[in-house]
């Protein structure tokens, strides 16, 4: 018996969904893949982003398609309606949140993985091998065992959930996965830095403890969690009889790159005995880069570390990464029998651990495959050396707007991202107001898209450099667009200007 054997009577063309001329959709498909390139090839003469005219998205609000179209059709639809209309984040003026912009290298090992189509939940297929090589080369570079165990998740904000729901259970017992937090005997409470992400805090909130169970520490004057305040929380919380178990450690913070001390934060945490947890969603991989290595000691200490390959690794989205140490304990977390998924000696059912069993999904894509990739064409020091770059682009665009008349920095720069603002020509200026039109127009323009956050309640410009493509003179570019921007607004009718100061708008 061959496999290769073919059935008699062939499927009718409706039912298979393959192409009915394989060398027609090949051309097609090639067609599609130089759009791409040539897009990408030409980044630097588009504009950064622009707003989808009414006509272009009313193309996407038509009734569901009952018959197929011609799939040269689609392609023209998306070269024309859909490419020209992203955020920008693969553009090297692009510095809005923190966002990565993705390699055609990345991109292509997506679309081989497309066509792969491994579902990664489980069993025995090579997918799951390279998603473990993965792992084993996190283990390398952040010097944490070889036995640590580590999956692939949509981002950090699911990693962080990852991470706080297998530290509560390890703190309350398997019971809990049964009974719910409700039957714990004692009330559980974790620590944060007030400038940690506030995905964190929406771990805290979906585990089921409330937000208010994760007690927000002041941070220091360079922006790190204040330890004697953090020592104070965890002895208070003590005396009322709570269960303080959870420490989470900001690696790189969302509005200016500031670090908790880890070194501190681990001696405090193994004294405590508490979980120590590291948020470092970008800032993790400063352990590529020989010149930003120092700002991570102590990571090494960690129980589990959060963070992203989509954004200082530049592999496209979405690929978040947990990293567990105790790998029993990530285990005891999520393991659940189910006859449809039971382990066999042998075959495709084989093996013990699968990915399944360590986070919430059960099918999952190959993101293991695009990350592979960009570690094995760039290598690591390539990859660091580009992390290095970016602080060194931040550094100088810093400098710049400290030698300026007319802007001024928000907040000190520890790593990639630069917080800024307008000075004020007239004591009663509000140039937070005026922050945050600079920023607008700026997009709407499409000459450079940094992000608005608010530092001391007051609305500022931010540009975090993670882009690859980004450079050191676009930095003068930057600003000269920016100091345009600023003579605009200043001559506009301000009561156009949307005055909704809303709070830290960041990623
Ligand atoms: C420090 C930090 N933590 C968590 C996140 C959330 O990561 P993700 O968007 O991958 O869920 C971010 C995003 O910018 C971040 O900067």
């Amino acid at each position: 018996l061959s496999v290769s054997s073919k059935p008699t009577g062939a499927k009718t063309p409706v039912t298979d969904l393959d192409p009915d001329d394989w060398d027609e959709f090949g051309r097609e498909a090639h067609r599609a893949l130089d759009i791409m390139l040539e897009h990408l090839r030409g980044l630097r003469d588009q504009s950064v982003w622009q707003h989808a005219p009414a006509e272009v998205k009313a193309q996407f609000d038509v009734p569901l398609p009952q018959q197929g179209r011609d799939f040269a059709a689609l392609v023209d639809q998306f070269k024309q309606s859909i490419l020209p209309y992203g955020a920008g984040n693969t553009h090297p003026m692009f510095m809005g949140w923190v966002q990565g912009a993705g390699t055609p290298v990345g991109m292509v090992a997506d679309m081989l993985a497309a066509g792969f189509n491994a579902n990664c939940g489980g069993r025995n297929h090579i997918a799951i091998d390279v998603e473990r090589q993965i792992t084993l080369w996190l283990t390398e570079i952040f010097g944490f065992p070889r036995e640590a165990s580590g999956i692939f998740v949509t981002g950090t904000s699911m990693a962080n959930l990852i991470a706080v729901l297998v530290a509560s259970r390890d703190a309350l017992g398997e019971s809990v996965r049964v009974f719910g937090v409700a039957s714990a005997e004692q009330k559980l409470v974790g620590y944060a830095s007030q400038e940690a992400h506030g995905c964190v805090e929406k771990a805290f909130d979906l585990a089921g403890f409330g937000t208010e169970s994760l007690r927000r520490i002041p941070p220091n004057a360079k922006g790190g969690m204040d330890i004697e305040a953090l020592k104070a929380a965890i002895a208070r919380d003590r005396a009322k009889g709570l269960m303080p178990a959870i420490v989470v450690g900001t690696a790189g913070s969302v509005n200016t790159g500031a670090f908790d001390d880890l070194e501190v934060l681990a001696d405090l945490c193994a004294k405590e005995d508490l979980w120590f947890h590291i948020d470092g969603a970008f800032g993790a991989l400063c352990a590529l880069s020989p010149e930003l290595k120092p700002l991570i000691k102590g990571m090494e200490r960690a129980d589990s570390i959060a963070f992203d390959f989509h954004k200082w690794l530049q592999v496209p989205y979405d690929a978040g990464f947990i990293l567990v140490r105790d790998a029993e304990a990530h285990q005891r977390t999520f393991m659940h029998p189910g006859a449809y998924l039971s382990r066999a000696p042998r075959g495709l059912a084989a093996g013990d651990i699968w990915p399944c069993d360590l986070g919430p999904d059960l099918s999952r894509g190959f993101r293991a495959l695009k990350s592979w990739f960009t570690f094995q064409a760039f290598g690591a020091e390539r990859l660091g050396a580009t992390i290095t770059e970016t602080c060194q682009i931040a550094r100088h665009l810093a400098s710049r707007i400290e030698a300026a008349p007319d802007f001024e920095l928000a907040a000190p720069v520890a790593l990639n991202i630069v917080c800024f603002s307008a000075k004020p020509t007239r004591e009663d200026e509000d140039v937070g107001l005026l922050n945050r039109a600079i920023v607008m127009d700026l997009h709407e323009r499409g000459l450079a898209a940094p992000s608005i956050t608010t530092l001391a309640g007051k609305p500022v410009i931010r540009a975090a450099i993670l882009n690859h493509r980004t450079q050191m003179g676009d930095m003068e570019v930057f600003l000269a667009a920016a100091r345009d921007s600023m003579a605009r607004q200043r001559g506009a009718n301000w009561s156009e200007i949307d005055a909704d100061a809303g709070e830290d708008d960041v990623d």
